[in-house]
């Protein structure tokens, strides 16, 4: 069906705007609470075995993990691991308008500290990637290397649009930082739901390598990033493309809520409980 045809169909672009909207906020909404849930999964777990000072515990997890001798990688990891809980938690709370309007001032602080964090973040993980031996094969480190540049550049591109006071800019730069840093989080949830999916690690190989693996190292942030960018350009279209878009983010946050209950029992439950 052409577009033409489906905004004949339905004249009301504002009913279409609605269930854009609709759809956008559906995903956030389940997005929060899969985050909400990787937040208290590192601070239950990392946190709480950091704290009973039992840092050999991170090694049930991790494949670099913690090393008798290595100061510095050590110090990287765990900061690393605290910024994680830091951004996870802070992102999420600079995307929801009603903090904004409600409280620039701590929509301001929360940005800068926000980006610092993000990139720290991606430096540390930058530093572990390429100096310790990490899970999968040199696509994953290709792959998250990546991500962490991303980072980097849409960090500073949503930062200096603050700065110059170009909004509408920003919001999209700063969109887009966020689904990045969101990458790993994304990582976990679109491989459970593969799982799910296919009841078995179809494309996954024994060390973590294979098709999937390769496939999702780079789509964990991409697909996210050029669904955003349909979505922007899907705010301007006519009435179809609204819909068309609406439909999508919906299927989207279907497999991302099925993804997040895969990680929540698969991955994080079993090591806080
Ligand atoms: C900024 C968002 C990021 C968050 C929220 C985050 C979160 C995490 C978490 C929770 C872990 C522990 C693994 C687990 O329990 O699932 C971890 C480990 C790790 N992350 Fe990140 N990460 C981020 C960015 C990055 C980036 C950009 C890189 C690489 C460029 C990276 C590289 C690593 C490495 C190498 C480990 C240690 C793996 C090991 O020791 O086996 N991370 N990260």
């Amino acid at each position: 069906m052409t577009t033409a045809v489906l905004d004949r169909q339905n004249p009301s672009p504002l009913l279409a705007d609605r269930i854009l909207k609709a759809a956008g906020v559906l995903w956030f909404s389940v997005a929060l609470a899969g985050q909400a849930a990787f937040v208290l999964y590192i601070g239950l777990f990392y946190g709480r075995s950091a704290m009973a000072g039992d840092y050999g515990r991170w090694n049930d997890v991790l494949v670099g993990g913690w090393r008798a001798g290595d100061m510095i990688g050590n110090l990287t990891l765990a900061l690393h691991l605290l910024l994680a809980a830091v951004v996870t938690l802070g992102g999420p709370l600079q995307l929801i308008p009603a903090i904004r309007r409600r409280w620039p001032a701590f929509h301001r602080w929360n940005g800068r500290s926000y980006m610092v964090t993000a990139i720290l973040a991606s430096l540390g993980g930058l530093y572990l990637t390429w100096t310790r031996d990490g899970a999968g094969e040199l696509a994953m480190q290709i792959g998250i290397s990546l991500n962490g540049i991303l980072i980097l550049v849409c960090a500073a591109m949503a930062w200096r649009l603050a700065l110059q006071k170009r909004f509408d800019a920003h919001r999209r730069w700063a969109m887009r930082a966020f689904l990045l840093v969101s990458g790993v989080w994304f990582f976990r949830v679109g491989l459970m739901a593969w799982v799910l999916a296919n009841q078995g690690p179809v494309g996954i190989g024994e060390d973590f390598d294979g098709p999937f693996v390769r496939f999702l190292a780079f789509g964990c942030y991409l697909i996210p990033l050029a669904v955003l960018e349909i979505y922007f350009r899907a705010q301007r279209a006519g009435t179809a493309g609204k819909l068309i878009t609406a439909g999508m983010v919906g299927g989207v946050t279907l497999v991302m809520g099925l993804g997040i209950v895969g990680a929540m029992m698969g991955m994080w439950l079993p090591r806080v409980t």
